[in-house]
């Protein structure tokens, strides 16, 4: 019987190593249950270990190791050989063609009013202009007391005004309350250039609730209005072209002294006149004029010693006249298909 054991190992191991190598996963598995499980081939044969004799015990062992660890590591290469062929065919199935075109992701563009406030901005600080910003919640001080708006006078109601609930501020309704705060953080001498948003309660074609200005002023010794048309020339030629001209004409605006609104030969007709500047040759783009003495008074500022000029445009203006938009609302909107354009 037990010789006989050692003739069925001896055979076994023969066969154990002729097993043809599994082909898959399913056909591993098998062969491992045919062999190695608990019912298995090996494992029946060492049950039967127990009525070997003592003599042939070792060799009946060495033969039952050897065999379960000939099968096992023939399974084991077997597996990591299936493993591999899975990997290689899933890397080919993955394969791409890098000569295929591309998806096209959907990029953003600059917004034109972003695009315009820059190039304004940039225009200005190469004449030596500062950049300053203000907060957009405001207080009346700011907005307007500082400015010389006499409280309860008429000229606050030029701009239809936000006021916020519960807390004594508004959204400020332009950018000249950054000239108080710059001119409190800095005293004079001063060259500040203020882009931002400002809000009024105004809507339809070319007004709407939010929209963006940019303050300009200088305060120095001996600043005329000379100093403030020349600054202003410069810059529209720089923005529209040299052959772009100005004019001013007088205005009121409660801060300055004298006041002005500025016009720009019409950039759509060049000033011969056409239906953007109703026949006109101008268009109006900002207002202007020298620092009242009262708005540098309330900043601690000696108005016999200094002198200052300021102006403020209209940002969503200057950018429908540049690209020819006739409705202010298309900036908001965030169409795709009218953003870009530009
Ligand atoms: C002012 O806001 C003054 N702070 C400008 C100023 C600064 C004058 C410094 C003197 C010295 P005004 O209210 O005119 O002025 O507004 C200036 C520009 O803002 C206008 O010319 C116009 O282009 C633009 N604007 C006014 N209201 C709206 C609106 N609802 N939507 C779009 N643009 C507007």
């Amino acid at each position: 019987m037990a010789a006989n054991l050692i003739d069925r190992l001896r055979e076994l191991k023969g066969q154990a190593s002729a097993i043809p190598k599994p082909a898959d996963e399913k056909e591993l598995n098998d062969l491992r249950v045919k062999y190695l499980g608990k019912k298995g081939i090996v494992s029946l044969l060492s049950q039967e270990m127990p009525s070997v004799t003592k003599e042939l015990k070792p060799e009946a062992g060495k033969l039952l190791q050897e065999i379960r660890t000939g099968i096992e590591t023939m399974l084991e290469d077997a597996r990591l050989g299936i493993r591999r062929d899975i990997i290689r065919r899933d890397i080919e199935q993955e394969f791409f063609d890098i000569t295929l075109p591309g998806a096209h992701p959907d990029f953003g563009t600059r917004h034109p009013i972003a695009a315009v406030m820059d190039e304004i901005v940039d225009i200005f600080v190469a004449m030596g202009f500062q950049v300053e910003e203000g907060p957009e919640a405001e207080t009346d001080y700011y907005n307007f007391g500082g400015l010389n708006f006499p409280p309860e006078h008429p000229a606050r109601d030029m701009q239809d005004t936000f006021h916020l609930s519960g807390i004594d501020m508004l959204l400020r309704t332009h950018t000249s309350p950054v000239q108080v705060r710059a001119m409190e953080k800095y005293g004079p001498p001063l060259s500040v250039i203020a882009p931002g948003k400002v809000y009024r309660c105004d809507a339809d074609i070319t007004h709407s609730p939010m929209f963006h200005q940019i303050e300009g002023f200088t305060i120095d010794r001996k600043i005329t209005m000379g100093d403030l048309k020349g600054t202003l020339q410069t810059f529209i030629r720089r923005l529209y072209g040299p052959n772009t001209k100005i004019r001013l004409r007088p205005s009121f605006f409660p801060f300055v002294e004298p006041g002005a609104e500025m016009d720009v030969s019409c950039v759509i007709c060049g000033g011969k006149g056409c239906r953007v500047c109703k026949h006109t040759g101008w268009l109006e783009i900002m207002g202007a004029g020298m620092i009242h003495p009262n708005v540098m008074k309330s900043s601690g500022i000696d108005p016999e010693q200094w002198s200052g000029f300021a102006f403020g445009m209209g940002i969503e203006r200057i950018a429908m006249l540049k690209y020819g938009v006739d409705d202010i609302r298309l900036f908001f909107e965030n169409d795709m298909r009218f953003l870009r354009q530009f």
